[in-house]
């Protein structure tokens, strides 16, 4: 297990784990002070190319953005979402995680739980590529968004998919809406750190895709803080930069040779 990796885990229990997303090298920059986790996300689809789910997300787009991000990526454990459709069997999953760790210089790369595919966890880390689980609410297998763990059925299920995922190996996992209760117990019997997505502050540490925090998405569930409200800031810019042109206040000799 790499030092990197070992310092995540390290984490459990002592500190909050830091992580937010990135699509390319000028975000990554900034995370890459404050940030222990950069996920160059699948959820590129929604915010970067207005799709309205993950699943046309390919292999060549995650790979572009993975090597824009990892230009801007010093100390952060870089960790890349594997499209839907990329590790639906060992062999398929071994080729394309290896690419990708190959081609993007990635450290990990997270795979969403369909409740079954645990061996594929096994196999990429037999295969030194380090594993973050994602459980709950998984936007690749569930067509209908939803909060889990609500009940004792789905709090003992979601448990015991914890534990799987933590046996074959991962290295931590994503809970992404899972209710409080849930969250919280999974975070106490599980060793590997958990990271939450509107699943409360009982977990190890916390994710939002950047561009919902930054207020530039247009997409604000319950679970989103809205740190900035970007688009306002970004508008300002735009109308005064479309006011200097119409009254050529800009450019200016200072502007041009
Ligand atoms: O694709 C993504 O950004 C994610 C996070 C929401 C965890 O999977």
């Amino acid at each position: 297990m790499s030092k990197k990796i070992q310092k995540i885990i390290s984490k459990k229990n002592r500190t909050k784990i830091v992580c937010l997303t990135a699509y390319s090298k000028s975000i990554a920059k900034i995370l890459d002070k404050y940030c222990d986790i950069i996920l160059v996300g699948d959820s590129m689809a929604n915010v970067l190319y207005g799709l309205t789910n993950t699943h046309k997300i390919s292999l060549t787009n995650i790979i572009q953005h993975s090597k824009s991000v990892k230009l801007g990526i010093k100390k952060s454990l870089m960790v890349v979402d594997m499209p839907k459709g990329t590790y639906s069997n060992k062999k398929k999953a071994k080729k394309n995680a290896k690419l990708l760790k190959k081609i993007t210089g990635c450290d990990a790369v997270k795979i969403e739980s369909n409740k079954k595919n645990f061996n594929i966890i096994s196999e990429l880390v037999r295969s030194n590529i380090p594993v973050m689980g994602h459980i709950g609410y998984t936007p690749q297998f569930n067509k209908k968004f939803r909060i889990e763990g609500n009940s004792n059925i789905e709090i003992k299920k979601l448990l015991k998919e914890a534990i799987e995922i933590q046996k074959a190996g991962a290295f931590s996992i994503v809970l992404e809406c899972v209710a409080s209760k849930a969250s919280k117990l999974i975070t106490e019997k599980v060793e590997i750190p958990t990271i939450g997505i509107g699943s409360s502050s009982y977990c190890d540490g916390q994710i939002l895709v950047t561009d919902d925090m930054l207020g530039l998405s247009g997409f604000y569930p319950k679970f989103v803080k809205k740190y900035v409200q970007l688009n306002r800031v970004i508008e300002k810019a735009i109308k005064k930069y479309t006011k200097d042109v119409k009254l050529k206040k800009f450019p200016t000799n200072k502007n041009f040779f």
